[in-house]
């Protein structure tokens, strides 16, 4: 790739938004321009790329005229409003909210798994959930080996999966109980200090998460698996960054521990770290592109069965890093 990216970036002052000025700068992104976009509450603010100062723009219609790429990062009503005046502008969109990812003309993306995806694309690719990105480079090359039949995920989130209002609700909520004074919450339905909620996004009628079931939804699609048996539940904890997982899956073929981490030290993307006193954790992992897995053990309830911890930066890889690499892998270029 020669030529230059004229790019958009929707949410740039967001929690994600920040991670993709950092990243487009650091991995030598082709950037011939970039428009800072964010709700008009931002309009005429700063944000830095390559050490140089951008004036932050309201979102609007008209925002697209000449991009090519444009990343969304505001929230899935902004890209259901918005996204289509960015297709219809020219631009390719990457998108990071829920607003497409289940629609059948928009590929669903995490490119250790599925780049070839990416070029089915009608104008609008989309980013998986944080959670489901992290779970599918552990799983995939594992997958590809044995068969995947079954998976059941617990998760342990960050609250910066849920923006930058829930960090600095935490860091309050923190500074409040040193200091004895109660906590105050809006972000989430309780204080999140000292907590676990098992609610992250809304309930729906089957009594699981929306959170769960995009879980379930993206990891089928993405696989290419739509027989897959899996289920998940959900947890908020009181971590800043770096979502973890506890992981069991069941394959058509035995994949015993020693396999499994010969599969994982030859596909991309992931770091095994395993052993005694040996293993990842959200403050070992922020900043790092990999995935982590760890404990890993064979399923002593279940034939074929095995199970494993998986922690990787959610803003990096759940999010930015990700969408970036599809862009890389899409437009053929080599990052730092
Ligand atoms: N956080 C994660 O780990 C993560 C992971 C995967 C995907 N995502 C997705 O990424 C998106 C952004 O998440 P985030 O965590 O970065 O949230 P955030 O920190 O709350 O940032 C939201 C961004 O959207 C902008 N925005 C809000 N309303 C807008 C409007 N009416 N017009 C234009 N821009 C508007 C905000 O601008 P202002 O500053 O002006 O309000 C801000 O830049 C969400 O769709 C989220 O689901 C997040």
């Amino acid at each position: 790739m020669k030529q230059k990216l004229n790019i958009a970036l929707v949410g740039a002052t967001g929690a994600v938004g920040s991670e993709f000025l950092t990243l487009l700068a650091k991995r030598n992104f082709p950037v011939n321009s970039l428009r800072a976009l964010a709700s008009p509450a931002s309009a005429g603010k700063k944000v830095i790329f390559n050490n140089q100062e951008l004036t932050v723009q309201t979102l609007t219609h008209n925002s697209f005229e000449g991009i090519d790429l444009a990343f969304f990062s505001a929230g899935a009503e902004r890209s259901k409003e918005f996204a289509p005046s960015a297709v219809k502008a020219g631009a390719l969109v990457i998108d990071n909210s829920s607003a497409f990812r289940m629609d059948d003309d928009v590929p669903l993306v995490v490119p250790e798994c599925n780049a070839k995806d990416s070029f089915s694309h009608k104008g609008i690719i989309a980013n998986p959930n944080c959670s489901t990105i992290q779970l599918l480079v552990a799983i995939k090359p594992l997958h590809d080996y044995g068969t995947l039949t079954k998976l059941k995920v617990a998760t342990y989130q960050a609250v910066s999966g849920s923006g930058a209002k829930a960090i600095e609700e935490l860091s309050t909520q923190a500074r409040d109980f040193v200091n004895n004074r109660s906590l105050k919450h809006s972000v989430y339905p309780e204080p999140i200090f000292g907590n676990a909620l098992p609610h992250v996004d809304i309930f729906l009628d089957n009594g699981y998460t929306k959170e769960e079931m995009k879980m379930v939804f993206e990891t089928k699609k993405i696989l290419h698996h739509p027989k897959l048996a899996i289920s998940a539940t959900c947890v908020r904890i009181p971590v800043w960054r770096a979502h973890s997982e506890s992981i069991w899956v069941k394959f058509e073929r035995k994949i015993d521990r020693a396999m499994a981490k010969k599969l994982w030290l030859k596909a991309p993307g992931i770091k095994v770290m395993d052993g005694i006193n040996n293993y990842p954790s959200p403050l070992k992992v922020v900043g790092e592109y990999d995935t982590f897995v760890g404990r890993i053990r064979e399923d002593i309830s279940e034939k074929n069965g095995l199970c494993f911890w998986c922690v990787a930066d959610q803003l990096l890889k759940g999010a930015a890093l990700n969408a970036l690499q599809i862009a890389e892998a899409y437009y053929d270029i080599k990052p730092k």
